[in-house]
């Protein structure tokens, strides 16, 4: 294989099935193998229920398969430990959820700074790149605010500015504009189109909005456990 034709991350026959204590077995994912390239934008769009974040979070490495494999730049990443991923989706992956997960006892220039000093990184260099993002984001004015403090669409921006101070290679994001008006998802749904632009960054997008589905290079259904492309 042409080392730049590797895609940067990859699941290999990947299966999820969740058994609750019950008889039944919830097959979520049956042997899906979704290749992404480096830059690439992918969208995946589904029913409610139909596994897509349960895919995503595979793909971030935040859940492990029942089966299969899920492969960063050629290189397996479930036979690292629980320690090794955290450091692994530390340096290469940013994620934003619904619902931002930002943590409600600490400023948004604290939340942001998180990563870094999980990192190991000083709180001086630490604070000036939050600093920065936060600034990026058009949040400059609203650093020391506290999380209910914020509008829908800054908490989500604070989200973005936490999920992009490691300078990650991919983000996740699942339903990020899911909670937010229409003007405000407007706003961020450019915004990770500018970032994808500016800085490279490989998008993995789980929406329910077909209009910001059509801003994607790719857009995969996931349906039944499988996945299709269009
Ligand atoms: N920890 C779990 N244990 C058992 N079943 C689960 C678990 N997590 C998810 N499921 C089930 O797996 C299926 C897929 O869930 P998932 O959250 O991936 O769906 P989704 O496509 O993201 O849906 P939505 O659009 O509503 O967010 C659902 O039927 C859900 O009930
Ligand atoms: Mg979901």
């Amino acid at each position: 294989m042409i080392m730049n034709e590797q895609p940067i991350l990859q699941t290999i026959d990947v299966t999820k099935i969740y058994s609750s204590g019950t008889a039944t077995e919830l097959h979520v994912l049956n042997e899906v193998n979704i290749q992404i390239q480096k830059g690439e934008a992918v969208c995946l769009l589904g029913a409610s229920g139909a596994g897509k974040s349960t895919l995503l979070q595979i793909l971030g490495t935040l859940d492990r398969p029942t089966v299969g494999d899920v492969l960063f730049a050629g290189q397996s990443l479930l036979q690292m430990n629980d320690e090794q991923l955290a450091q692994f989706r530390n340096e290469k992956m940013g994620f934003v959820f619904q619902f931002h997960h930002l943590i409600h006892e600490f400023t948004a220039i604290e939340n942001v700074m998180l990563p870094c000093l999980l990192a190991g990184e000083s709180r001086s260099e630490s604070y000036e790149k939050a600093q920065y993002w936060l600034n990026h984001l058009g949040l400059a004015e609203r650093t020391s605010h506290y999380p209910n403090q914020l509008s829908g669409g800054e908490l989500q921006r604070a989200a973005i500015a936490r999920s992009l101070i490691r300078n990650p290679q991919i983000l996740l994001a699942d339903e990020p504009t899911g909670n937010l008006d229409s003007e405000n998802s407007k706003k961020i749904q450019n915004l990770f189109f500018e970032l994808h632009k500016q800085l490279g960054l490989t998008l993995i997008v789980v929406t329910h909005d077909l209009e910001f589905s059509k801003m994607f290079s790719k857009i995969y259904q996931v349906k039944d456990g499988h996945l299709t492309s269009n």
